[in-house]
């Protein structure tokens, strides 16, 4: 045991820590206990009683981070929508809360736009995307009464002319050209892409405009660019408005500007304040496309990511001499692809000791039979132990979006807390789901 006063100091150190953290949620905080609290509650209480692995969100920081957006708008007296992207955390209690927040939404599918309505949105708040709707997607979309429908190819244009009754609201997603500095994987406006229609004559962004305009069931009023995500640089955003500006016209009413600003994943990630990344986007829509267009964005990953952590077990500790310690826990890729997916560096912390030194260097495995079920490689933690509640901060984003059942793991619950209070509100699965589409 170190000294009282050292521990003292590194316990006050650690408290900031804690308070200044930009991963954690906004109100973390380390209670009497030396345990970590999210929205208020002792993460060792919540994984107690709901168990691990668990998604526990701070209830607060989620509607924070809603109002930062709408305020950025209001401030600079846009009138718009913020959408939340749902696909990045597609519960319906996520839905329900932006909603009650004054958000619209971005749904990506037929199984978004069911969450939306259950949740009670308002249709014509709903934007659907997709780069191949189904027959089935954009008749359920065209029968919600939705707002737009954002057009991805001539076959979807074809489809559309051929399935609807009554003309619907378009907006044309464009892939202006703009490849800005985040994983392959998740850029979407370069030329080479799936999504969209490109600015060259290629790939017929003015094609497809023209044909839109032609036709009598698709009413085009705007256009759409989504340039990539975890995005740190606000430059390509200005340059994707600007290639908007080129194709637009008369009936260019609605600009939907996308996603795609960048959260700290570690306590070195400095991306830019949601003010600074709207106010850029509202500038550039402003100077293109003037006062009279309606203007769209579309956050997600920047509304919940750092709003969530993941509490998990730690179940087992090997240690190999000379080369490196693992602590396995309860969960991994199953909960959170990103590091197998894009190499995404989180960071580890054990609830249990907050206020003790970070004094041992262990890469935190998952229960997965890969060994590429890595959550956390090279983390410094306090005299990690088994039994102990590890949590990895800012898994808010597309945790809980792209899980699985891989080894027959049931998918973790949801939990949002708020003063000191836990809700559940998506429950772990059971055995039995994972049964319960045999036939
Ligand atoms: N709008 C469109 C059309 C999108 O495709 C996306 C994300 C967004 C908005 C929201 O972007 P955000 O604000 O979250 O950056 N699974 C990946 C992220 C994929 C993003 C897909 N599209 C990850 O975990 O990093």
């Amino acid at each position: 045991m170190p000294p009282m006063a050292e521990q003292v100091q590194s316990g006050a150190v650690a408290r900031d820590r804690v308070a200044d953290s930009v991963v954690l949620p906004i109100g973390s905080a380390v209670n009497e206990q030396g345990h970590l609290e999210v929205g208020g509650c002792d993460v060792l209480a919540v994984a107690e009683e709901f168990g691990t692995p668990a998604y526990i969100y701070a209830e607060d920081d989620l509607r924070a981070r809603a109002r930062a957006y709408r305020e950025a708008f209001e401030r600079r007296g846009v009138d718009g929508e913020v959408l939340f992207a749902s696909k990045a955390f597609p519960a319906t209690a996520a839905y329900k809360l932006f909603a009650e927040e004054g958000l619209s939404v971005d749904v990506a599918s037929g199984g978004e736009l069911h969450l939306a309505l259950a949740a009670g949105f308002d249709p014509s708040r709903i934007h659907m995307h997709g780069n191949n709707k189904t027959d089935e997607e954009i008749l359920m979309a065209a029968r919600a009464g939705i707002g737009h429908l954002i057009l991805d190819s001539f076959d979807e244009i074809e489809r559309c002319e051929r399935l609807l009754d009554a003309p619907i609201k378009v907006l044309i997603r464009v892939t202006p050209g703009i490849k800005p500095s985040t994983h392959d994987y998740i850029t979407t406006g370069q030329l080479d892409s799936k999504f969209g229609f490109g600015t060259g004559d290629a790939t017929g962004a003015q094609r497809a405009i023209e044909r839109v305009l032609a036709s009598e069931k698709l009413e085009l009023v705007g256009l759409h660019a989504h340039i990539g995500s975890q995005i740190f640089e606000l430059e390509p955003y200005r340059l994707a408005i600007a290639a908007l500006g080129e194709l637009a016209g008369d009936w260019c009413k609605v600009v939907d500007v996308g996603g795609g600003l960048g959260i700290a994943y570690t306590e070195d990630d400095r991306p830019p304040a949601i003010d600074d990344y709207v106010g850029v986007k509202v500038d550039g829509v402003r100077e293109v496309f003037g006062d009279d267009v309606r203007m769209m964005i579309e956050p997600g990953r920047s509304l919940v990511a750092n709003a969530g952590v993941t509490a998990y077990r730690v179940g087992t500790v090997k240690e190999i001499p000379g080369i490196r310690t693992y602590l396995a826990v309860d969960g991994g890729m199953s909960d959170n692809l990103r590091p197998m997916l894009y190499g995404s560096r989180y960071e580890a912390l054990i609830a249990d000791r907050v206020l003790a030194d970070p004094d041992t260097l262990a890469t935190v495995a998952g229960m997965h039979c890969e060994s590429g079920d890595v959550i956390v490689r090279d983390a410094m933690l306090a005299a990690p132990a088994v039994g102990d509640v590890l949590v990895t901060p800012a898994t808010g984003a597309y945790g809980h979006a792209m899980a699985s059942n891989y080894n027959g793991v049931t998918r973790p619950p949801v939990i949002f807390c708020r003063g000191g209070e836990a809700r559940l509100v998506v429950r772990r699965e059971t055995f039995d789901d994972l049964t319960a589409r045999d036939v």
